[in-house]
């Protein structure tokens, strides 16, 4: 199993949503984040002053997923979240041990699939 964490902008959300329902997903954790990559937030200029923006609102998704069916879940954001522009997001793909369904105590495969 395979855990795709995708940070994201939020106005990307829906257009993500759709690729992965086209795509299939055995569910989905969404979080209101806030981060900044390589640009280290957004600097503007309003009235003639810098002002510098840390942080800047992303929304984090955690998908867990059989390994057979990462790839096609990584392109599904990938499709929906891109832009071009800087501050697109990033993805990162763990390696997941162990998945439990509580409902039912199952292990395995079957508990994301
Ligand atoms: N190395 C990192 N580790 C953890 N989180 C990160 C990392 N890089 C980016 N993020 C998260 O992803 C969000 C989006 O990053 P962003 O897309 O701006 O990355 P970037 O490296 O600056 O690429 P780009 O040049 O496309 O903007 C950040 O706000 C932050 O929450
Ligand atoms: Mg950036």
């Amino acid at each position: 199993m395979k855990k795709i964490e995708a940070i994201i902008q939020p106005g990307r959300f829906g257009e993500v949503r759709a690729a992965l329902e086209q795509a299939g997903y055995p569910g989905i954790t969404v979080t209101e984040v806030k981060g900044h990559g390589k640009q280290k937030g957004l600097r503007q200029n309003w009235l003639g002053r810098a002002f510098k923006i840390d942080v800047l609102p992303k929304l984090k998704l955690e998908i867990v997923a059989a390994d057979l069916e990462a790839e096609k879940i990584v392109k599904a954001v990938l499709g929906g979240a891109c832009t071009g522009q800087p501050g697109d997001g990033k993805i990162f793909v763990y390696s997941i041990e162990r998945a439990y369904r509580i409902s039912s105590e199952e292990e395995g495969d079957g508990v994301v699939s």
